[in-house]
């Protein structure tokens, strides 16, 4: 599918932002509406030089708002519609779920309804892995695995999911769901596994293990992800749902090591702490579809995402300073001063 003009949602985020810098660098016709209503975990910073480019327009406001939202769809005359916004955080889920729902639920329902008011041409959610539920020792996600989602973020991603298969069905929209495993690089908020894990033991504070540090997940490096997204929109059947991983199941306490030892850092940092509740096991995802139908393939191994990472975050001290100024220092206080020390 050929398009003008995307509405990108979130794209002041984490994967949001890479997003943009992907389609700005790629598609030197495209134009960009950004739309992100700037929470902790969004922040302008990491637009850096697209702030620039005369082909991305950021405006401030939420998914949830239908009347800046239909007029945002009108001014730009947008033919698609990626939708990032959302509470991300499993953590943050299990202490405050409302919010969650609020914009992974009501918001993706607000962009929905108003995308088909102005006969938008295509609407790609972008969903996650853990929308399935827990893997035991064997196995993996196919687009076939019924959902069974475990933490209040992912049931509000699965209740948004819900919702676009349910526009597709009922009123016939041109839909396109993917969901993707763990992702990391840069520009990633330090409350999620990597890049917290990088700044502690740079700092050469305790590193945060929950459990036994044996909790598997399958990691994509963030440019496979934006470019399997893009894939999906221009290439995908309409109606169906793609899922989207890296083949690199690890242990954390692998990871969190494997960091340790890029930066010349000791073990002993390693702290093992309270397990979060209903902590999922392990996830594992067959992303066969999306490689056989998309023709999409990450192109970044683990070895070398991890290296840029690291790399990535040593030199972008200032980066990290910026977006931990605000609540950052309350929250980890109240997430890792309360925990209980397993050992
Ligand atoms: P993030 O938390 O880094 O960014 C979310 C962005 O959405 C922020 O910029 C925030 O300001 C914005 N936002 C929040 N509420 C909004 C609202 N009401 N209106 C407009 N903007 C709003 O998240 P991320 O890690 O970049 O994830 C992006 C998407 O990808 C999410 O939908 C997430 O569920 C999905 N996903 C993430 C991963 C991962 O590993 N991070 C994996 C698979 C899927
Ligand atoms: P996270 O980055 O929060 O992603 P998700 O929960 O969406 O998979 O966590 C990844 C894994 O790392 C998960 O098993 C929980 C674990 N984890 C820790 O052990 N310590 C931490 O401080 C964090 C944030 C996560």
């Amino acid at each position: 599918m050929d398009c003008r003009c995307i509405l990108v949602t979130g794209g002041a985020g984490f994967i949001g932002c890479n997003f943009v810098r992907f389609l700005l660098e790629t598609e030197p016709a495209l134009e960009v509406v950004n739309l992100d209503v700037l929470t902790y975990a969004g922040n302008l910073a990491s637009l850096g030089e697209c702030l620039n480019s005369p082909r991305h327009h950021f405006v401030r406001g939420s998914i949830t708002d239908a009347e800046q939202v239909r007029a945002l769809l009108q001014q730009h005359r947008v033919d698609g519609v990626i939708n990032f916004a959302a509470e991300s955080h499993v953590d943050r889920s299990i202490t405050g779920p409302l919010v969650f729902v609020e914009t992974n639920v009501k918001g993706t329902l607000t962009l929905l309804a108003e995308a088909r008011a102005a006969n938008v041409r295509r609407f790609l959610q972008v969903s996650t892995d853990e929308v399935y539920g827990s893997l035991g020792a064997t196995g993996s996600f196919t687009e076939q695995t019924p959902l069974s989602p475990n933490s209040p973020y992912s049931a509000s991603k699965a209740g948004a999911d819900h919702l676009v298969h349910a526009f597709h069905h009922t009123y016939g929209m041109d839909t396109i769901i993917t969901r993707c495993s763990n992702n990391y690089g840069p520009y990633q908020f330090p409350e999620k596994l990597i890049p917290l894990m990088i700044r502690n033991a740079r700092q050469d504070k305790p590193l945060p293990v929950y459990g036994d540090g044996m909790n598997v997940r399958d990691w994509l490096y963030v440019s496979d992800h934006c470019a399997a997204i893009w894939a999906a929109f221009r290439r995908g059947a309409a109606g169906e749902v793609y899922n989207i991983g890296g083949n690199n199941e690890k242990p954390n306490l692998e990871i969190v090591r494997l960091i340790l030892r890029h930066l010349g850092k000791p073990e002993s940092l390693i702290t093992y702490v309270k397990d979060r509740p209903g902590h999922d096991r392990r996830y594992a995802i067959d992303s066969g579809k999306a490689r056989r139908e998309l023709g999409w393939q990450p192109a970044v191994t683990f070895e070398q995402g991890i290296a840029s990472t690291i790399e990535w975050y040593v030199s972008n001290q200032a980066w990290l300073d910026q977006v931990t100024s605000g609540e950052y220092q309350a929250y980890y206080a109240k997430m890792y001063g309360n925990r209980d020390r397993a050992n």
